[in-house]
């Protein structure tokens, strides 16, 4: 089956990196956070683990960043400059995955190396990449030690409103997984594009069965 090469190392390294140490950051969060709801390890355990695989977080970030900084694949973040385009493709996609995708419909998405992302995906990575994942570091690095940081923290409002904030991306976190896995299991088979997060390699038939890779 042809096959088009869409994850390039740093990105996949950086993947994985990134989504097993967001579990461990959920788990020992939920434990920080809600003490005695679940005992999976002692609180101060739950605090040093917590910490130290933020701080790998944070540097590990910059994989990607500066992966994207410095190619020209940063093209597949913005493939389609006219905004009215990208709402209308945005929209045909999640009519898709809302309604279409339960009939037998294809995916109106063709994967190609400058589009390997879908506009939802291309929009929502992006704030999630340059607006919440930052804001969560920052918040959290405030929070690591608020003596330190207390003049910015009372700039931003004190503890309490940091805290909310950083509580309120965890649990965007906690649910986005859930729907980052589902979505991840929608391609043409179920392993199919987490597959190719781990080669590299999306493999591309078209609803007939026919190679799509020559058309882009
Ligand atoms: C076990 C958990 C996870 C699985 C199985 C998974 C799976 C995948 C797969 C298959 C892709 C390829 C493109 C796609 O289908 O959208 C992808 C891309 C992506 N994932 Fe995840 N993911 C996981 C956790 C996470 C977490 C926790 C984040 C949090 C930020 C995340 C952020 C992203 C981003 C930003 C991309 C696009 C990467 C790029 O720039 O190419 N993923 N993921």
């Amino acid at each position: 089956m042809p096959r088009i090469y869409v994850h390039p190392l740093p990105v996949r390294i950086w993947h994985w990196i990134n989504a097993f140490g967001f579990i461990a950051m959920i788990v020992t969060g939920f434990q920080i956070r809600y003490i005695g709801l679940i005992d999976l390890m002692s609180f101060r355990s739950a605090v040093v683990l917590h910490e130290w695989i933020g701080f790998v977080l944070i540097g590990n970030f910059f994989i990607w960043l500066i992966f994207y900084l410095f190619t020209d694949k940063i093209r597949v973040y913005h493939p389609e400059l006219n905004p009215m385009k990208h709402f209308q493709s945005s929209l045909r996609q999640a009519m898709f995955y809302g309604y279409g995708i339960f009939k037998g419909d294809p995916n109106p998405h063709h994967v190609s190396v400058y589009e390997k992302f879908n506009s939802m995906q291309s929009m929502s990575y992006q704030v999630i990449m340059l607006l919440l994942v930052p804001l969560q570091f920052w918040t959290g690095v405030l929070l690591w030690d608020v003596k330190r940081f207390s003049g910015m923290i009372d700039v931003l409002g004190g503890v309490r409103v940091v805290d909310t904030a950083h509580v309120l991306i965890f649990i965007f976190f906690s649910g986005f997984i859930f729907m980052h896995i589902y979505l991840a299991t929608l391609g043409h088979t179920r392993m199919a594009h987490i597959t190719s997060m781990i080669t590299g390699y999306e493999e591309t038939p078209d609803e007939h069965g026919h190679a799509e890779a020559n058309k882009h």
